[in-house]
Parts: structure tokens; C-alpha cells; sequence
């Protein structure tokens, strides 16, 4: 396991440990996997504006799934900030993390709770990690400066996932080996590499935006994720949407088994 310097004290987001992904599903997430999503929007959707619910349904169309950022190590919690910022900024859904040797942290300054609204995939290993998105469909490529591939040439027909190294040393040789090749971003001035968080949202913008050239399309979300993302974001907006959930659907429940007036 690679050593760092004592990270420098900062409020990182708590939370980022309960967000969707390997770990399991939290609350929401079960909620709407036992009573259905459309069940949870309908319970929602009263306590929502309009605006609200249109907003929601905006970005929800514009959410790209083929596209997926994954760190590993990330030193500097404002890094770990600044990459889900952007990934979410440009419509991403997932962002998966390699704790090979650091846990991850994001300055919650910096996120100011985007990272509620993305999947969090936490892993130890990066040839599982690898292995898991390459199921899934997609090339994962790792992104250094002594890359081969120039990141035009990558194929954007096929999901993609790219892989960043940490501020120190970039990414170990065994990451780039369980990868299917090396992506490098062109530099062109006396300095060797792009900041950490800059990498990800050059090459995340980038290929985000040719691979919606390539559908035709802003968002690529299947209609079961898309529905149950729906549900999670109105419950997301709620406080307290738990406990509004469980106590409808109990009512909901003893109405149905309760006996009606003219019952025997
Ligand atoms: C600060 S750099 C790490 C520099 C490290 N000394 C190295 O040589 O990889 C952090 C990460 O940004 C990405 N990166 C930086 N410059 C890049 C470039 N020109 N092409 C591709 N990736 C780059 C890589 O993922 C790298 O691991």
C-alpha cells in the first residue's frame, strides 16, 4: 500500500459512503425496489412543485450512462470534489473509485451535495473493477501522458469508462495493465500533465460529447433506471421522504385489507 502526507483537515461529504453502488442500496433505493417506482413518484409527487418535477424530468433526460469517470487514490479532497462536480455537471450518472491504497474524500465545499444525485462505486481492486465494466459492455481505458491511444481515436460507438491516476504518481502499472489500452490527452507547453481533476473533465466532456453525436441523443438511460432514478431524485428533494414513503404505503396497505362497509 502506496503512503501519503497526512491529508489536510477538511469537511468532506459523510454521506458518500451510503450513495448507491457495490456497498448496496440505502433507504430510498429499497423502498422504491419494494413498492415500485411509479408507487414512490405518486406518493412524491404531491409534495413537489411543478418546476420541480420538470427539472427533475430535464436532467433525467439528458443522463448519460455509457460514460463513466473512475479514479484511483485521489489525494486532495478538493480533486475528489472537483471530479464528481464535473461528471454531474456533464450529465454523468456513475463515478466509480479505486481505494487501492486511499480512502475517497470530497470536500463537501466543493460538491455542495451533487454527489447525491450519481452512483458512487467504491472498489479495492482495479482488475475487478475493470472486469465488472467490461460485463457491463465497456472498453476501459486508463489515461496517462505516455498514452497510446490520442483520445480522438477513441471508439465511441461502445460505452466507455476512463481511469485517472492520483496527483503524485498517476496511475500504477498494474491499473494501466487491466486496462485495454492507454488514452493520452494532447499537451502542448513545457508542463508534463494536466491536474488530476482537469484530466477528468477533459476527457469526460469530451468523450461524453462525442458519444452523444454518436446516439443522436443527450441521454442514453434505460427505462427502468431512468423510472427508479425519477423516484430517487423526488425522494432526494424531501426531507424526511423515508418516513412520508413508509407511512403511505402502510395506510395504502390497511385500506386494502381493511373490511369495507358492506363486508360479511
Ligand atoms: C497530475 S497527473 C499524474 C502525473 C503523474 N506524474 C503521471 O506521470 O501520470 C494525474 C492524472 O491525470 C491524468 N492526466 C494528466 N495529464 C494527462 C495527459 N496528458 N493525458 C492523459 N491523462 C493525463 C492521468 O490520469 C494522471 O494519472
Amino acid at each position: 500500500m502506496r503512503k501519503y502526507r497526512e491529508r489536510p483537515l477538511e469537511p468532506v461529504d459523510e454521506d458518500l459512503a451510503v450513495t448507491t453502488g457495490p456497498r448496496g442500496p440505502d433507504a430510498i433505493d429499497r423502498l422504491i425496489v419494494a413498492h415500485g417506482a411509479g408507487v414512490v413518484c405518486e406518493i412524491l409527487a404531491p409534495m413537489l412543485t411543478a418546476d420541480r418535477m420538470a427539472r427533475i424530468d430535464e436532467v433525467l433526460a439528458a443522463r448519460l450512462a455509457s460514460v463513466i469517470p473512475v479514479v484511483e487514490d485521489v489525494y486532495d479532497p478538493h480533486n475528489g470534489a472537483a471530479v464528481i462536480r464535473s461528471a454531474e455537471a456533464l450529465g454523468l450518472q456513475e463515478l466509480h473509485v479505486l481505494e487501492t491504497g486511499l480512502r475517497f474524500q470530497a470536500a463537501s465545499g466543493i460538491t455542495r451535495g451533487c454527489h447525491r444525485w450519481m452512483d458512487l462505486h467504491r472498489w479495492r481492486d482495479p482488475v475487478a473493477c475493470a472486469a465488472a465494466l467490461r460485463t457491463r459492455g465497456f472498453t476501459v481505458l486508463a489515461t496517462t501522458p505516455r498514452g497510446a491511444i490520442s483520445i480522438d481515436e477513441v471508439d465511441v460507438t461502445r460505452p466507455v469508462a476512463v481511469v485517472m491516476g492520483n496527483e503524485h504518481a498517476g496511475l500504477p502499472e498494474a491499473t494501466i495493465a487491466a486496462c485495454d489500452g492507454a488514452v493520452v490527452l494532447p499537451m502542448f507547453g513545457f508542463t508534463e500533465s494536466y491536474n488530476l481533476s482537469v484530466s477528468a473533465a477533459l476527457v469526460t466532456s469530451h468523450l461524453a460529447a462525442r458519444r452523444r453525436a454518436h446516439l443522436g441523443a443527450r441521454g442514453d438511460l434505460d427505462p427502468d433506471r431512468l423510472a427508479h432514478l425519477r423516484a430517487r431524485w423526488y425522494a432526494l428533494k424531501i426531507r424526511g421522504a423515508v418516513g412520508v414513503i413508509e407511512r403511505a404505503v402502510s395506510r395504502r396497505t390497511h385500506r386494502d385489507v381493511a373490511p369495507g362497509p358492506h363486508s360479511p
